[in-house]
């Protein structure tokens, strides 16, 4: 097995996570989907920190898609300022437990007080190593292999690529997860059984995983479970094991 692919037995290198669920969380508790939300902030700190000891070494969750500018403009700008808080509050826990942070997705449409931050977040993590944390705000996985291939052209067009040269692993190094290896892993919380333009590329060979439960009562004995029945799974790659 090449070494870029996770054999399931040693448990998931990689875990991606669609958080879903806040709103429906906060509808339950007849609350403000907003309500949902910050419980689901308090979830991710948690999850992260269960990372080092179930040796998931890299994490990517979801935490604003490029259809979610659709909701209301009131829910769009309280989850744009629970980011910026969440970055605020977080960001020296997370440089003392060892997590370095990167964020993808396009920073085109955010607002430049909240893209200073993320800067500010990866550069000062940037030597961490524990845990590798990837956050995807405003991202879609339609956008990010549009925008690779924009940048790819480009270079094409510049002269210091032939088209000849393109192949899978020369568009992965467009792509704004270039320095992450695939998912292993994706874990969608809320019941919905759909990728919703997560990580499209990146998971051809990802295992999935549906849970019931809400983001914001995902718990890091859920999460614990949920990795141990991905080591009853067997990875063929498109391959035959013996
Ligand atoms: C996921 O929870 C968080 C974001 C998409 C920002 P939702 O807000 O989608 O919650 P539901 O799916 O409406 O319950
Ligand atoms: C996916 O959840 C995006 C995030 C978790 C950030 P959505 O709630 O936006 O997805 P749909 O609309 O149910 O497909
Ligand atoms: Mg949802």
């Amino acid at each position: 097995m090449p070494e870029d692919q996770n054999d399931s037995k040693t448990g998931p290198n990689h875990v991606a996570i669609i958080m879903d669920g806040n709103g429906r969380w906060a509808q339950q508790r007849g609350r403000p989907r907003l309500f949902g939300h910050h419980a689901g902030a308090r979830r991710v700190r948690e999850i992260v920190a269960a990372c080092p000891d179930q040796g998931v070494k890299y994490l990517t969750i979801f935490a604003f898609s490029t259809e979610n500018w659709k909701r209301t403009q009131s829910e769009v700008s309280g989850l744009m300022t629970l980011f910026r808080k969440y970055i605020e509050n977080e960001a020296k826990a997370l440089l003392k437990n060892g997590v370095r942070v990167r964020f993808i997705g396009d920073r085109i449409r955010l607002d430049d007080k909240l893209v200073s931050l993320m800067d500010e977040l990866e550069l000062l993590t940037a030597d961490s190593d524990l845990v590798h944390l990837t956050v995807a705000i405003n991202y879609g996985g339609r956008d990010e292999v549009t925008r690779a291939a924009q940048r790819l052209a480009h270079e094409v067009e510049q002269g210091r690529l032939s088209y000849k040269d393109v192949d899978a692993e020369t568009l992965s190094g467009f792509l704004d997860t270039h320095v992450l290896p695939d998912p292993d892993l994706v874990i969608r919380t809320s019941g919905e059984a759909r990728i919703s333009n997560f990580l499209l590329w990146q998971s051809a060979y990802a295992e999935y995983e549906f849970i019931d439960t809400l983001w914001p009562d995902f718990t890091a004995k859920e999460f614990a479970n949920v990795l141990a029945n991905y080591g009853n799974r067997e990875r063929r790659f498109g391959g035959v094991n013996a």
